[in-house]
């Protein structure tokens, strides 16, 4: 679906839109852009506000002019208290207006983008963020139902004062519109059946995505992986159907000094394996593929707007996890590309094993300077951090400064979590090199410590988005289904990493 962002400025008085949204805070009367705009109505804005209680965050109220011409309805959305908002407020007050507008069959919405503002903010990361917000709010997967949704938000406008440097402006939204474009790809793919979203259509996809960025890809099949040893993912997809497929996505500029890895987790299918998953919310694992596509999406982002300095690698091990007379069983062992062996104690724990070969893999082939895994690793990390914050593992205080930086920029809520030493003890095997599980109790962290058995001296980044890439309940900005976690985020840390010195 196509989409466009527009940038206007002017006077209000000959300003035209069907619909110009603006906030209403708590604890503020008109600012002066309102206060324009009440002028040009003839008060009605202001004895309109003085009769309607809308203020609360999340509240959306409309106002038809009776002008019959310019601005033909303000819609108020409640921001709560000012000193308390901060970009994430505008991005859900964005979403919250778009979403309640485009139900109503306005598929054009305007923002007054000046007193959006929050104290902490600047003009052009508002305006990020209410482009940001009116999109992905404005989504819905209909992909199944023959009644489509016919209520579709086809553009974003942004009202702006005379001084806003344009040219930086024009960037921001080239900037938003390519990474809402990854989320929502994201959504999509994440939202989509195993049976429709297999590993073969995974390697479709990033091919699409490789000629449309101008990345370069390789797909790896089952014999390729057996020549390069990668025991530990064929192990896993061995009791499917359906072939495995392993990714390479390749953004490398003509002059660059560091290289940056991202591996990223795509089961289509999370069964559980020989160690099945109970029935409960098990369909919920046709999005276990989310770090992954996360990873594919990020790249397309990093091939479109090209930024300056570093070769960019995504890596997306890609195959199903099913139990067949052929699937691996707790008990065996498997060598991965790396020759450390590791009995599989629960083949649920499956994510890990592809991951380890996917490391491997980017060590050997790239030697990145930062390797970073994208993957719904546990359920444990939604048990300590619930559904809205991925947990992240590093030695490195850049990486996780940076990683936490580009969590306050994008709204998508990370936390640090402890890479305990003495955990470690809980992945001795009697037969292998390591197990796959440790003990249930801090599981998650038994996950990031297994993996950094295969990272070696590599500065490495470990993000468990097992809790955030979906969510049940809708959300102002993500409604029910996958939430497409992860590009914006990891977009957001290369260029923090690009822009850090060595
Ligand atoms: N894909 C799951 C983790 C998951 C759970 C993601 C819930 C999203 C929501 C993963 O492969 C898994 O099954 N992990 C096991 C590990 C255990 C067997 C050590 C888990 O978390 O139960
Ligand atoms: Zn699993
Ligand atoms: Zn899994």
């Amino acid at each position: 679906m196509t989409f466009t962002a527009k940038l206007h400025s002017g006077p209000l008085a000959s300003a035209a839109y069907p619909v110009l949204v603006v906030p209403a805070f708590e604890d503020e009367k008109l600012t002066a852009e309102i206060r324009d705009l009440d002028r040009i109505w003839k008060g009605a804005v202001s004895s309109f506000l003085k009769t309607e209680v809308l203020r609360k965050e999340g509240e959306v109220c409309i106002l038809p002019s009776a002008l019959g011409k310019g601005i033909q309805r303000v819609a108020f959305v409640g921001m709560g208290r000012r000193d308390e908002s901060d970009l994430e407020t505008v991005r859900q007050a964005a979403g919250n207006a778009a979403n309640a507008l485009r139900k109503r069959d306005i598929s054009r919405v305007a923002f007054l983008a000046e007193p959006f503002v929050p104290p902490d903010g600047d003009l052009e990361s508002t305006a990020s963020a209410l482009i940001e917000g009116a999109r992905l709010g404005s989504y819905s997967f209909d992909r199944f139902k023959s009644e489509k949704d016919t209520h579709v938000l086809t553009s974003a406008e942004l009202h702006l004062p005379k001084t806003a440097d344009t040219r930086e402006m024009a960037h921001v939204i080239d900037e938003v519109l390519t990474l809402t474009t990854s989320t929502l790809l994201v959504r999509d793919w994440d939202n989509t059946p195993s049976n429709l979203a297999t590993p073969t259509h995974l390697a479709q996809l990033a091919k699409d995505v490789a000629k449309e960025a101008g990345l370069s890809v390789k797909i790896l099949e089952q014999s390729d992986c057996e020549k390069l040893g990668m025991g530990a993912f064929l192990g896993v997809a061995r009791g499917s159907n359906e072939p495995l497929r392993f990714i390479v996505l390749d953004y490398k500029p003509k002059k660059y000094s560091r290289t940056l890895c991202m591996v990223g987790k795509a089961i289509t299918f999370d069964s559980g394996g020989i160690s099945i998953k109970p029935a409960l919310d098990m369909h919920i694992m046709k999005g276990d593929m989310g770090g992954g596509v996360a990873v594919i999406a990020t790249m397309r982002a990093v091939g479109t707007l090209k930024p300056d300095g570093a070769r960019i690698v995504g890596i997306v091990p890609a195959c199903e996890n099913m139990p067949s007379g052929r699937a691996q069983k707790p008990g065996d062992v498997v060598r991965t590309q790396s020759g450390k062996s590791i009995e599989v104690i629960n083949t649920d724990a499956e994510g890990r094993l592809i991951l380890a070969d996917g490391i491997e893999y980017a060590r050997r082939e790239f030697e990145p300077d930062a390797l970073i895994d994208v993957a719904t690793l546990t359920g444990a990390c939604v048990i300590a951090l619930g559904e809205g914050v991925a947990g992240f593992w590093t030695d490195e205080e850049d990486l996780a400064e940076l990683m936490y930086e580009a969590s306050k920029d994008t709204g998508e809520k990370v936390w640090p979590m402890p890479l305990v030493k003495e955990y470690r003890e809980h992945l001795k095997s009697d037969v292998a090199d390591t197990k796959n599980v440790g003990k249930k109790e801090g599981g998650a962290i038994a996950a990031a410590l297994f993996l950094q058995k295969f990272v070696g001296d590599t500065p490495w980044l470990h993000l468990d988005i097992a809790g955030p890439f979906w969510t049940k309940e809708n959300q102002p900005y993500i409604p029910i289904g996958a939430t497409g976690f992860g590009p914006r985020l990891l977009y957001r840390f290369i260029t923090g990493w690009l822009e850090a010195e060595d």
